[in-house]
Formats: C-alpha cells, structure tokens, sequence
C-alpha cells in the first residue's frame, strides 16, 4: 500500500489515530518500541522542509530504524536519470520512500515503480501525512470528529484538498471560503462531496469567509503563497487581502480551534494575535506529525510483513 492521497488510508483511519494515540503515551512515558528496527526510510525533498523532514527522521529512530535524507539536487535525478529507474534502485535497498515533490504525477509515477511503499510528503495536489495528523489533533482536543464543523479560509491548495476528502471520509462538515481564482482542485471537491454524502456531512465551497466560519468549531489556514508560487506574489498578497484570520474573524465562529500546517506569514492569512491566541493549537498539530507518521510506517510496513513485534 502506498499513502498518496488522504484516500489510499481512508478505511484505517480509526486503527491509525488508535495506534498514534497510543504511540504518543508511549513517548510521554519514554518507552521506545523498536517496530522497525533494521529498517530505513529514504526521503526525497525537492522542497523545502521543517516538520516533515525532522518529524519523519525522529519517527524512524524512535522505531528503531535510519532515515535517509536526498534532495533531488544530490541523487542522479537532477542528472535526467528517470524517476522510474530511481524508484527500482532505491527499493532494492531500503523498505519504504517518502517524497515531497514538483509534480504530483512524479509521485505517482514513482509508485508505480516501486517495490517498496510510497508516501506523498506533500505534492502541489495533496498533503495527506498532514491532514491525517490534523484530524487526529482535533480528535484529541474535542472526543470525537463526526458531526463538528470546519471552515477553511484562504488559498484552495494542496493542503485545503486534502483536508476536503480527510473530513469527508470522517464525517466533519467543511466550508472552503475561496477567492475564485483559487478555488481547490474541482475533481477533488466533487469526489469530497460525494463521500460526505455517505457519511452524512457536507462540503461547501463559497467566496465569503465570514459565511464560511459561522458556527464553525475549527477554524483552518494556509499560506497564500505556497512553495514555488513566489513569482506570484504580488497578485496573490491583492487577491487574498479579505481573507486573513483575525481576532474579529474568530468571534464569528463558535470559539473556535484555530489551525495551520505551518510554516505560517504571521501578519499576512493569520494574524500575530491569533496564532499566539489560546484557540491556536498549531504547535500540537506539529507535534502529533511524529506520533502519527510512525503509527503509518508501522501500518505501511506490517502489510509488507516488516514489523518487529
Ligand atoms: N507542514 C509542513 O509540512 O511543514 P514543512 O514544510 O516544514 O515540512
Ligand atoms: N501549501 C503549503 C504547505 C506547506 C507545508 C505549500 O505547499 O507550500
């Protein structure tokens, strides 16, 4: 199994948030469970990283196992060697790939030829490692995820799609409140809304930020820019200016968790004031990319047989 989309894990949330649950218990208590002892983890960024990077490098050593650390710069890749060839190589010597790229094709493309399981560390269409974590945060903070309401404010991107089908496949109503040039991904929204539909919640996409929070129990936010968008600044800083989370903004809804995937603009889609304010829990969402990530190594590595028990 690989983890490209929120979708590939769709039917393992619960195991997985158990499982993070008690992984995180595991660490406050300093027990280390060497699951993945011997193994190793190759990491790809042709982006840069924070959180991803350090979060899935400490999941490997916490399991026992060795993270691999490759830019695209330094493998052959940066010499035309192909992704396909890449992928074949790679996974004759390690147990599992982590990429964050370009094109979300890549990824694909990647997976397709790999022996071992694939995981997207963020692609211009999905981020789905996460919104996983995300959604196992607001588990923790409100008991529960079904019936709660989430409003995503900002730029319709890589983030924001994912979050669309991570709340559909758990059953959270989210209202995405867009400029329409940057509304999310079309075929995204319109599969989200087909698997809300089962599962009983709604997904709406609208213009007005204020609409969108109104009643809602968390509020979400991204960059306006996003990586590799810089030439696009200048339109963007105009186009997103109504769209910022503030302090007045956070009134309207329903005291409201408030979230990002960080890195954040401070001043620009959040204000200083929110993201500092007692309704922020970025840094717990931070966090729990480590508990979550290892729970999801463990799950793509056991299918393999790969789990020391
Ligand atoms: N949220 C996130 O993926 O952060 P990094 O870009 O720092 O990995
Ligand atoms: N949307 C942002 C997310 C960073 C974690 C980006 O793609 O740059």
């Amino acid at each position: 199994m690989d983890l490209i989309s929120v979708l590939d894990v769709a039917d393992e949330i619960g195991r997985i948030f158990k499982k993070s649950q008690e992984m995180k218990g595991e660490v406050r208590k300093g027990v280390f469970m060497e699951h993945l002892k011997n193994r190793t983890l190759a990491m790809i960024f042709e982006k840069p990283s924070t959180r991803t990077r350090v979060s899935f490098e400490t999941a490997m050593t916490h399991l026992g196992g060795h993270a691999i650390y490759l830019t695209n710069i330094e493998t052959q890749i940066s010499r035309g060697e192909s992704i396909s060839d890449t992928a074949i190589t790679l996974s004759r010597y390690v147990d599992c790939i982590m990429i964050r790229a370009k094109r979300h094709n890549d990824i694909v493309e990647f997976a397709a030829s790999s022996a071992v399981p694939v995981i997207n560390g963020l692609s211009e269409l999905e981020h789905p490692c996460q919104i996983l974590s995300d959604l196992f945060t607001i588990e923790e903070k409100k008991g529960g995820l079904k019936g709660l309401k989430l409003a995503y404010v900002g730029d319709g991107n890589n983030v924001c799609n994912s979050l669309l089908l991570g709340c559909a496949v758990t059953g959270v109503d989210i209202s995405v409140a867009t400029p329409n040039m940057y509304a999310p991904d079309k075929k995204i929204v319109e599969n989200s809304k087909e698997i809300a539909k089962e599962n009983g919640s709604k997904v709406k996409t609208l213009n007005d930020p204020e609409a969108a929070v109104k009643g809602a129990d968390i509020i979400y936010t991204d960059v306006w820019i996003s990586m590799g968008q810089e030439k696009e600044k200048e339109k963007r800083l105009k186009e997103f200016k109504t769209y910022q989370i503030d302090m007045a903004l956070v009134e309207k809804a329903n005291d409201p968790l408030v979230m990002h995937c960080l890195p954040a603009k401070r001043g620009f889609e959040i204000t200083d004031e929110v993201l500092s304010s007692s309704n922020s829990i970025v840094f717990d969402q931070a966090e729990n990319r480590l508990h979550v990530q290892k729970a999801l190594l463990c799950l793509l590595l056991d299918e393999k047989g790969m789990l020391e028990r």
